[in-house]
């Protein structure tokens, strides 16, 4: 059964048990972790929780419903979300009406939720990344019942739509166009614990989006795990030109994109609607040795990864590109190492997000031969940035002098000075000063310095 939350029956649940608690409003804080997919699901759990009658606590301390949004990439993701639930043990002492809820990707996991029903009975529910939609029902039992709810193996491969997002930006917003993964690269848990890919109606996705750009955002991020391997009615380019084809002064990203589907078809509808689709593409390389990549499933070859970087930087001038690398895959030797190091040598990117290799249980890595030692992970991991480092800087050296485009995103108080925080279209982070500068405009700023991977400067009118 799926409760619909803004039915009256649940704000009254919700209602009664406020009167029969407190007497005061119940309060709601939600802890994310892992990729933007979470950040956006987070918005609707958000959502779920204030129509159920719940308002936003400004800490978990001061809440009566804490629910962790969690990610299983990688062990140590998984051992922060373990140690920050531990701590409301003491809490639920305090405040026995508290509703604790571990849902996301850690939720899908057998293994966890067993752990959690045995050894976590402060945590009155669970709920796996395609079942979110049934937290209120999983709430409603604990507030109403004192019942523990455990959402697992129960995803149908639908999608659930109509879940409204409480949107933390007013400017810039996630919409998640496809679900799940059918890579199933050996190392990763993706596949298993979001289930199988399945993209959203694309009329679905364009009247979000014209919804979204009619009322003032500036900035929207498609979002799956695959991007571009959607695949409704229509195909992703298609989907991205129908968005950029919206009329009003926006800007499209996405993330994340498969190499293998990176087609020119893509690339070029990237240059087509360059005002519109932003200059920069993170392109997963994972390793470079085409060895490890076979071992990684990841289908692509170095050679046929580098002739994807150069149309893009051959169709896009100016494109930024960023990328993923796993360090430690087993069997990983010196040599094919060495081979990851030669790739960001000859693609320079902007910005590599690098990753020691983490086994997760499941996966096909984790029954092959050749585990690599933590001490030898962490060391090629160092390598890699001695190597990287002065490349991003280097990259950003152009810019210096330059007039870029900034979409403005917070502001703070610094030493007396008020500096904005923003992102030019390439996704470079820019901190600067200027008069009458508004959150969430776009807004020309001259770069007067080089700071890491951080570019400096003034806005001009
Ligand atoms: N769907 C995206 C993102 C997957 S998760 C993609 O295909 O790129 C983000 C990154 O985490 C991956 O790109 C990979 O670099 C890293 N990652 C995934 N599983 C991992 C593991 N078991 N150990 C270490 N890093 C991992
Ligand atoms: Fe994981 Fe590979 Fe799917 Fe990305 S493409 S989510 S790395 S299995
Ligand atoms: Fe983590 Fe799940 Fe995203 S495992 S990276 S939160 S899809």
């Amino acid at each position: 059964m799926i409760l619909d939350t803004k039915s009256v029956g649940v704000c009254d649940a919700i209602e009664n048990a406020r009167a029969h608690i407190t007497g005061r409003n119940l309060r709601y804080y939600v802890y994310t972790f892992g990729c933007q997919q979470n950040e956006a699901d987070s918005e609707k759990i958000r959502q779920m929780a204030e129509n159920m009658g719940y308002l936003s606590a400004d800490c978990s301390e001061s809440a009566d419903l804490v629910i962790l949004n969690t990610c299983a990439i990688r062990e140590h993701a998984q051992m922060k979300a373990m140690s920050l639930l531990g701590t409301f043990k003491s809490q639920k002492k305090k405040n026995p009406n508290l509703v604790v809820g571990l849902v996301g990707c850690m939720a899908a996991k057998d293994e966890i939720v067993k752990n959690i029903k045995a050894k976590f009975p402060f945590v009155s529910f669970t709920a796996e990344p395609n079942m979110l939609h049934r937290i209120p029902e999983a709430v409603l039992s604990a507030v109403t019942e004192a019942e523990r709810t455990f959402i697992i193996g129960e995803d149908s491969g639908n999608i659930v739509e109509g879940i409204t997002q409480k949107r933390t930006s007013a400017h810039k917003a996630m919409v998640s166009i496809m679900y799940g993964c059918n890579n199933f690269c050996t190392y990763c848990v993706v596949p298993y614990v979001r289930g199988r890919e399945r993209s959203r109606d694309s009329s679905a996705i364009i009247s979000e989006c014209k919804e979204l750009v009619r009322g003032g955002v500036k900035e929207i991020m498609l979002l799956g795990q695959n991007v571009n391997s959607y695949s409704s009615d229509i195909k992703f380019p298609e989907l991205l030109s129908r968005i950029a084809e919206l009329e009003g002064d926006f800007i499209i990203r996405f993330m994340t994109s498969h190499p293998k589907d990176t087609t020119s078809a893509l690339i070029d509808v990237m240059k087509k609607y360059s005002g519109k689709v932003a200059p920069y593409f993170h392109l997963p390389l994972q390793a470079g040795s085409n060895r490890i990549l076979s071992r990684m499933n990841r289908t692509y070859t170095r050679e046929r990864f580098w002739e994807i970087v150069q149309e893009l930087r051959e169709k896009i001038p100016g494109i930024s590109l960023s990328t993923d690398i796993i360090v430690g895959f087993p069997g990983e030797s010196e040599e094919d190492f060495l081979e990851t190091l030669d790739m960001l040598k000859i693609c320079r990117f902007d910005l590599v997000y690098a990753f020691m290799y983490s086994s997760r249980v499941g996966t096909a890595a984790a029954k092959m031969d050749g585990h690599i030692a933590d001490t030898v992970k962490s060391d090629r991991l160092s390598r890699l940035f001695e190597i990287q480092d002065p490349i991003s800087y280097e990259k950003n050296l152009p810019y210096l002098d330059s007039y870029v485009r900034v979409l403005v995103d917070s502001a703070e108080e610094r030493d007396g000075e008020r500096i904005y925080t923003g992102r030019t279209d390439t996704n470079k982070l820019v901190h600067f000063t200027g008069d009458a500068v508004s959150i969430g405009e776009f807004i020309s700023v001259k770069i007067k310095k080089i700071c890491g991977f951080d570019l400096i400067g003034d806005a001009v009118k």
